[in-house]
């Protein structure tokens, strides 16, 4: 008798577990975009400004497959293909990246830093 009661509590135990258990994945929010990146590259105002209405578009969210900003293990691959390669696609665009990445005031300069930041990988200079 009594261990009938106790087999009783004991599953009605685990029954509210597991309703409490299976709810649980799906109260998980949903991945934010990382925002302590390892960035070691700061933007100046300018950029920064120039950086937020032109590469910010794409390169938050990952639009079209964009890499995202602060996600090294995105970058790793491309930033292997060197500086170089990185500024000429940038300039002339690569498939769904636009040429100049929409901004027109950017000079190569700019351009660097700007996948410095994303990417947190240090470039340096500008020249092609
Ligand atoms: C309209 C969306 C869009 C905007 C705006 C944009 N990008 Fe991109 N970018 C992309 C996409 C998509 C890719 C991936 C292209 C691919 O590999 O097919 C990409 C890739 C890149 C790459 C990697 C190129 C390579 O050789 O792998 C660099 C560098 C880059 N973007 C820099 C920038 C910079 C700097 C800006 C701002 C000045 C910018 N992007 C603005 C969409 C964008």
């Amino acid at each position: 008798m009594v261990s009938a009661i106790f087999t009783r509590v004991v599953a009605i135990g685990l029954l509210a577990c597991l309703a409490a258990c299976s709810d649980e994945p799906r109260n998980v929010a949903p991945a934010q975009v990382n925002t302590t990146p390892a960035q070691t590259v700061s933007l100046t105002p300018r950029q920064s400004q120039m950086w937020t209405r032109s590469c910010a578009l794409c390169h938050v969210d990952g639009t079209a497959g964009a890499p995202r900003l602060g996600h090294a293990d995105e970058w790793a691959d491309r930033i292997n293909k060197g500086q170089a390669v990185l500024l000429a696609h940038t300039l002339e665009g690569l498939n769904d990246m636009p040429p100049l990445g929409y901004c027109m005031a950017c000079e190569a300069d700019d351009f660097t830093a700007m996948i410095s930041f994303m990417s947190g990988s240090v470039l340096s200079g500008g020249d092609l």
